[in-house]
């Protein structure tokens, strides 16, 4: 028997749903698998829907990677796992802050030290940043990351500008007005399955045991290389707005809400003027920056990669 460690947090569900259609082959009669989930637990727990101001204040702590106080992990640190998953949301272009406090424990980091580690993500869809950080904390740890699955809401960037803040606030996810539902649709959810199939594969194999990716052909991973630049700039400005606001005082503390205003303030002028702009020279810059760009794509693809060459092998 192998054994899966899946640690995770979803506000939502919307990520534990994805992590259900996934682990689902795995957790079947004779799939020669134990699965142990381990739901991370923030205390206090985080409101849903968000009031606005307590969601904006959750920037700063966000983007520093500051993680709540945790309930104690009902796994043993000392357990002993073939194949750790970590299935984790985006929150301001960073990993969960839940996700950091289990990477950063010291019962986190011997759980995963030396295991060969499958990260999974499900968010709007700016993931690349944050996974850059995980990576990070991985390595830090002493972990084998082999694979990153990558899954992102299907509207237009300007759609899910609108639906994902009315989701997260209001808790009202349906279409509306001509606008598409929020989140990650069910058929991709759904979809998630094959790469539980493929794992259940790779451990019947001992792939498990070997240092390349075993998610590979699957569109694990596909970067749409237009929000790459974005991505990039928007972390830089929010770490420097982050050190900022929390070195005005903690969550909810007066001064820091007065700059928090201003912040959202200078974000919407930005937003309506320098984003058009550089839209435009983005797309003049486009021909020029082609071969860039699929660097980069690329690099940001690894290690599972965005290809399709095995989907038809685990479509059942
Ligand atoms: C505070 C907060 C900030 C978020 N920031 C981002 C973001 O920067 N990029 C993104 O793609 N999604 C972002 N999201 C959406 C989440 O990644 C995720 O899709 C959503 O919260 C549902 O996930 P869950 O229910 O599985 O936790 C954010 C959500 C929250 C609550």
């Amino acid at each position: 028997m192998k054994k899966i460690l899946v640690v995770e947090f979803s506000q939502t569900g919307q990520l534990s749903a994805v992590l259900d259609a996934l682990l689902a082959p795995l957790l079947a009669d004779g799939s020669g698998v134990v699965v142990v989930r381990e739901r991370l637990q923030p205390r206090p727990a985080y409101p849903f829907p968000w009031p606005f101001w307590q969601f904006m204040d959750a920037f700063p702590e966000s983007v520093a990677g500051e993680s709540p106080e945790l309930a104690p992990l009902s796994v043993e640190a000392s357990g002993d796992f073939d194949l750790v998953i970590l299935g984790y949301p985006i929150w301001f272009l960073s990993p969960a802050p839940v996700l950091m406090g289990f990477l950063r424990s010291a019962a986190g980091r011997q759980l995963i030290k030396g295991k060969p580690v499958v990260t999974v993500t499900a968010c709007r869809n700016m993931w690349l940043m944050a996974q850059e950080v995980v990576k990070q904390e991985l390595t830090a740890a002493g972990a084998n990351h082999r694979d990153h699955i990558a899954l992102v809401d299907r509207g237009s960037a300007f759609a899910t500008f609108i639906t994902t803040p009315r989701w997260l606030l209001t808790g009202r996810k349906g279409a509306f007005w001509g606008f598409p539902a929020a989140g990650v649709t069910a058929e991709d959810i759904a979809g998630s399955r094959r790469f539980g199939l493929a794992l259940r594969e790779a451990l019947r194999n001992d792939e498990e045991k070997q240092n390349a990716p075993m998610l590979h052909g699957l569109r694990a991973c596909v970067v749409d290389d237009r929000l790459i630049a974005s991505e990039k700039v928007g972390k830089r400005s929010f770490r420097i707005w982050a050190r900022l606001l929390r070195a005005l005082g903690r969550p909810g503390a007066p001064l820091r809400r007065a700059a928090l205003v201003f912040y959202l303030v200078f974000l919407v002028c930005l937003i309506l003027t320098v984003l058009p702009v550089s839209m435009l020279l983005k797309a003049a810059l486009r021909p020029l920056l082609c071969k860039k760009l699929a660097a980069a794509r690329s690099y940001f693809e690894q290690p599972s990669g965005s290809d399709s060459s095995r989907l038809a092998l685990f479509n059942e």
